[in-house]
């Protein structure tokens, strides 16, 4: 589906009802913005040439997707006039394009790509030309409201602002996604119109006005109404995280991970975990990470990202990694902090071991490399760059700045003193 289908992701707005000095789309979830979230989502159904709407601070949300969306290009919207005037600012980008747009705020992180997979699909396979995604909450309050006809057919989405007393009633939300037959619904964009209350370019005018160019249109229900829940404060970002944590939880246990205390665990969803892995409280695991099965994490144990561990190793309190690849049967149990590391099979790093990988005068960080077997005692610093030999052996407190020998003992102890008497 690649080929023909090309999402706009409008990311423009500042998100006012946040309060920040960064604009809204880069709030983040698990170390991820909210744009990210959805830029991500439609490149899971295989559309990667998309087109990001920036505007406020558009220069960090451009930073954002070029380091990582680098398919993707921004477009500038420099006055924020409403999402449709949003929409419009891509029509030179999409000039020729005989495909699927598929437009979504950028302020939705819990979309799943499997809706938007479905969503899609129910697009294409009614032959439609517009297709609105829908939901139905109890308490639509804020969101614009589906107006269906008799056929139930969407006639037109009225924004809660825009409201009669009889629309306020509505259950049925717009989610803020559409698919548009770019060539059939173009002509939209030409013909913008700002009268509603709050004189503002409506992309949501665009249902009305398929209806009267006798286009097909549609409306896509959500399944899981969570999905559709759009951030507009600070309160609502920690619903959506709990929400995004709870959803992954949940997978995580249906597939065979132990989580002891799931009220105060949280895990990224970019986190896979193998069978028989036991999470316990208090655990926090943010970005990309990979745990085998087996292993023990936690209590109070922090992934920072970029981490492998493999099957049967136990990370256990007060012990923080980052950048690290940890092999099996590996144990590093407490009050340690263990970054731009490898480690081998079978190693022992006793409590309170330090890799010093950073150099707060250089800013650069350093690898550090401990092979198979290694025993490490406790209180010890590995100085970055550094590397301990299979089977090596380091003395409790020491600080170690240079390699150690496979088989090797290494010890930096200054030898204990005994002064006979000294307290009388
Ligand atoms: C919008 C919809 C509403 C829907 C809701 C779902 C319109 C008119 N209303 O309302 O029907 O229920 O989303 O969450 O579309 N943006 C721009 N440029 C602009 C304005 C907005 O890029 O000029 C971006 C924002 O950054 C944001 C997204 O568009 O990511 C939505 O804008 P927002 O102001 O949050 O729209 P809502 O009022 O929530
Ligand atoms: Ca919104």
């Amino acid at each position: 589906m690649s080929k023909n289908v090309k999402a706009v992701i409008l990311a423009a707005g500042k998100g006012t009802r946040m309060k920040s000095e960064k604009p809204k789309v880069l709030h983040e979830i698990f170390n991820k913005p909210l744009a990210g979230w959805v830029i991500s989502a439609c490149e899971e159904i295989g559309s990667f040439e998309n087109i990001v709407i920036v505007g406020h601070k558009g220069e960090d949300v451009e930073e954002f997707v070029k380091k990582n969306h680098p398919q993707s290009v921004c477009v500038y919207q420099k006055e924020q006039l409403g999402t449709g005037h949003a929409v419009s600012m891509a029509k030179k980008e999409l000039e020729g394009f005989d495909g699927l747009v598929v437009v979504l705020n950028g302020d939705i992180p819990l979309i799943t790509s499997k809706s938007l997979k479905k969503f899609v699909d129910f697009h294409t396979g009614n032959n439609a030309d517009v297709t609105a995604m829908t939901a139905i909450l109890d308490n639509p309050f804020g969101y614009g409201r589906i107006v269906r006809d008799e056929n139930d057919f969407i006639k037109e989405i009225v924004e809660q602002k825009d409201c009669t007393e009889a629309q306020n009633q509505i259950k049925e939300m717009n989610v803020g996604m559409y698919c548009l037959n770019w060539q059939k619904v173009k002509g939209f964009f030409d013909d913008l119109k700002n009268n509603n209350s709050q004189n503002e370019y409506y992309l949501t005018d665009i249902i009305k006005w398929a209806n009267e160019n006798a286009l097909k249109t549609y409306g896509y229900v959500l399944e899981d109404s969570n999905e559709a829940f759009g951030i507009n404060s600070r309160v609502q970002l920690a619903e959506a995280f709990k929400i995004m944590n709870d959803r992954h939880l949940n997978e995580l246990m249906e597939n065979g991970v132990t989580i002891v205390s799931p009220e105060n665990t949280q895990i990224s969803p970019e986190t896979e975990i193998g069978a028989d892995t036991v999470i316990f409280p208090n655990t926090f695991i943010n970005g990309k990470n990979k745990i085998g099965k087996n292993c023990k994490i936690g209590p109070f144990a922090h992934l920072r990202g970029d981490c492998t561990i493999e099957d049967f190793v136990k990370i256990g309190n007060f012990v923080e990694l980052k950048k690290t690849y940890v092999k099996s049967h590996t144990n590093i149990c407490h009050l340690s902090y263990v970054g731009d590391t490898n480690v081998g099979s079978n190693v022992n790093i006793g409590a309170g071991t330090i890799t010093a990988n950073y150099n707060s005068i250089t800013k650069e960080k350093k690898q550090t490399i401990i092979n198979d077997g290694a025993s490490i005692g406790s209180n010890t610093v590995l100085v970055a760059p550094v590397e301990l030999g299979k089977n090596a052996f380091i003395g409790a407190g020491s600080i170690i700045t240079k390699n150690v020998d496979a088989n090797s003992l290494g010890l930096t102890r200054s030898p204990q003193k005994e002064i006979k008497n000294y307290v009388k």
